[in-house]
């Protein structure tokens, strides 16, 4: 029972079912003690990237952790770090990026972005630029000031009188653009906007909502244009979910802070990163002891994470691993033209290696939408981990996956599309 464990798990009401225990993990698969064999459809949280214990990242942090397991990062620094910074300005498209902070997961990326963007105009005795814009439906993670650049759900309502506010905006479509814009530019003309922050590209927990690369471009132009620093989120996209590297690497105009991690390790261990335009670093270029940045993690830049890391990207960074990437985009599609046809699912969609659908419900779209426990109760009966968002179903599944395995998928998705009790 789930009463009796000494364990408290996240987003897990009092009233849950016992959890499965994880033996053990391979390929695409977790296994039970028993050798049941549940196939991991989402990257476990959508941190997996290639495929779970791949041997090459097993390999990377042993080595390691013979070496060299943790060491302070203030006052000292270590080569899987640097190498690893040095790799990640080399491949994310901001060209301008010249500093790469690290912390332990997503929510400390977005903190540290925003902490740093508040203090880049402290720092230069700019006081009137407090503002935040993010979309409607955001979701930045945990942590105080990553809850308050989030929609305001049912899942911060209780901590909504301690967040800081923020300016919501539609999610750009071909039909509110126009006014989208209009009140974008309307909020960065007051000057008093500091940062604009956004999933690029595509919503995650917000219900995979997918929007054009255009209309954020445009966001993104005008936003430069008053000074307003513009934050990528991608902690999700980062990392080829989208099919390139990043989602921003479709922008024509550029975020000048990034947020990673999820993927960034390959999914073996919790690290975090905030890389930054050398612009914002230039406000910290000074001897004014007074003008540090006074922020950091006991783990920050844990050389076995680093290591891990870096053993990753070496497997994503492979044309092999591309190829993976856009196979899995072209099954994507094909399931998505045979799913459509089923009348109990609606608004199927994808973006590189996601793809997700709705099912139709009397509830309207939504995290809190009922049907979650039930569809998440018939996938899980079936040995798929599928884990709805309300009745948004997606699969985001790790790069090594097999045909079979993928057809193993739509199956079951095909299966509850066809089934008229849900
Ligand atoms: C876009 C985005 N940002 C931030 C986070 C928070 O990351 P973490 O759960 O590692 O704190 C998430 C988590 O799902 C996310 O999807």
């Amino acid at each position: 029972m789930l009463a009796d464990s000494p364990i408290w798990h996240p987003f897990t009401p009092y009233l849950s079912d016992t959890p499965i225990l994880i033996t053990k993990a391979k390929g695409c698969k977790l296994f039970t003690k028993e050798e049941r064999a549940i196939l991991d459809g989402i990257s476990s949280w959508w941190v997996t990237l290639h495929e779970h214990a791949h041997e090459y990242i097993t390999e990377a942090i042993y080595k390691q952790s013979q070496q060299l397991e943790q060491v302070i990062f203030a006052g000292f620094t270590h080569e899987q770090a640097q190498h690893l910074a040095q790799r990640l300005l080399s491949i994310l498209p901001n060209k301008a990026l010249s500093k790469v902070f690290f912390s332990d997961d997503g929510s400390t990326a977005v903190e540290v972005a925003l902490k740093m963007t508040f203090q880049y105009f402290y720092n230069q005795d700019i006081h009137h630029k407090k503002k935040v814009i993010a979309f409607e439906g955001a979701y930045h993670g945990d942590t105080f000031g990553a809850m308050s650049v989030g929609e305001r759900s049912p899942f911060n309502a209780p901590y909504v009188p301690y967040l800081f506010e923020t300016k919501f905006i539609p999610l750009p479509n071909c039909e509110n653009f126009s006014e989208v814009f209009e009140t974008f530019c309307q909020l960065a003309h007051s000057q008093e906007v500091a940062a604009f922050i956004f999933e690029p590209l595509i919503q995650g927990a917000g219900g995979m909502r997918i929007y054009q690369a255009e209309y954020l471009d445009s966001l993104i132009q005008e936003a430069h244009k008053h000074g307003i620093v513009c934050i990528a989120d991608e902690v999700m996209t980062g990392f080829g979910r989208t099919g390139e590297l990043f989602a921003s690497s479709q922008l024509q105009h550029q975020p000048d802070i990034f947020c990673l991690s999820k993927g960034l390790t390959g999914g073996f261990l919790p690290l975090g990163v905030t890389v930054c335009a050398d612009f914002i670093y230039d406000a910290y270029r000074t001897d004014d002891f007074m003008k540090t940045f006074f922020h950091g993690h006991s783990f920050t830049a844990n050389p076995l994470a680093c290591a891990a890391a870096n053993a990753s990207l070496d497997l994503l960074l492979t044309e092999e691993c591309y190829q993976k990437r856009k196979r899995i985009h072209k099954r994507h599609t094909q399931f998505l033209q045979e799913l459509q046809r089923c009348s109990a699912v609606e608004n199927v969609r994808c973006i590189g290696t996601i793809a997700a659908f709705d099912v139709k419900t009397a509830e309207y779209t939504s995290y809190v939408n009922e049907a979650r426990g039930k569809l998440y109760a018939f996938f899980i009966n079936r040995n798929v981990l599928l884990r709805p968002l309300g009745n948004v179903v997606y699969i985001l599944p790790p790069y090594n996956i097999s045909d079979d395995e993928l057809d193993t998928i739509y199956d079951v998705c095909l299966d509850l599309a066809k089934n008229p009790n849900l």
